[in-house]
């Protein structure tokens, strides 16, 4: 499978998301990458529901939203009405994270599970069969911009043993401080789907910075 890249619009310009949303249509990326925070499971609030659903409006890739906030259960079916094709909660804001990835899976969406960077992979080991994606978190979640913990790609080469262990067909995707180094490292540990803000949004070519990234596999 090739390398799939999913750009995070938290980088985007919002005064002109139309054009940043068209800018990743035509453009190399897979999926657009949307961070939705909450103020309250990370110390930072970046938008919701009306901006989803802006952004759905003219997206023709899928939308692979993270959620960064606490008990995301009671706002699934909004999620998938605002338009999320892939819809990622935290393992640690989830009490009961098998009845959260079973309600996303019955609103039809692909399930994932967050983990920031202190979370061992080996918690996931009782649902992993069950999940669509794996999100490792290679900064701690909040914002954009941050540098790149380099743990992360043990992680990556832990999740590829324990997916291959149980048998899941669980996509690895990693969040936080992705540019063309790290995103190297990371590939060459088993990850499938990078995602990354600041590396294109603050590049002069974001199209081609995507197609930089897509070329590392
Ligand atoms: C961080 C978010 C990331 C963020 C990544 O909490 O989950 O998706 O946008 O930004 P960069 O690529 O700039 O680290
Ligand atoms: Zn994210």
């Amino acid at each position: 499978m090739s390398l799939l890249i999913s750009p995070s619009v938290l980088s985007c310009d919002f005064a002109n998301i139309q054009r940043d949303v068209e800018m990743i249509n035509n453009s190399a990326a897979d999926w657009f990458h949307i961070d939705v925070m909450d103020g309250v499971f990370v110390p930072n609030i970046s938008f919701g529901f009306p901006v989803l659903s802006a952004i759905k409006k003219h997206a023709t890739k899928p939308m692979d939203v993270h959620l960064m906030i606490q008990d995301p259960d009671k706002y699934i079916v909004e999620f998938k009405e605002a338009g999320a094709d892939i819809l990622t909660v935290h393992y640690e804001a989830c009490t009961h994270l098998h009845r959260t990835i079973q309600a996303i899976k019955a609103e039809g969406m692909k399930a994932g599970v967050a983990i920031n960077p202190h979370t061992p992979v080996d918690l996931l080991q009782d649902v992993i069969a069950d999940l669509d994606l794996v999100l490792i978190m290679s900064v701690n979640p909040g914002f954009g911009g941050q540098k790149f913990i380099k743990n992360a790609v043990l992680k990556v080469e832990q999740t590829k043993n324990l997916i291959h262990n149980k048998g899941s067909h669980a996509l690895i995707e990693v969040d936080g401080g992705v540019n063309l180094e790290t995103g190297m490292e990371l590939v060459k540990a088993g990850a499938d789907v990078l995602v990354a803000g600041s590396f294109v949004f603050g590049s002069k070519n974001p199209a081609g910075t995507i197609q930089d990234l897509k070329a590392l596999k």
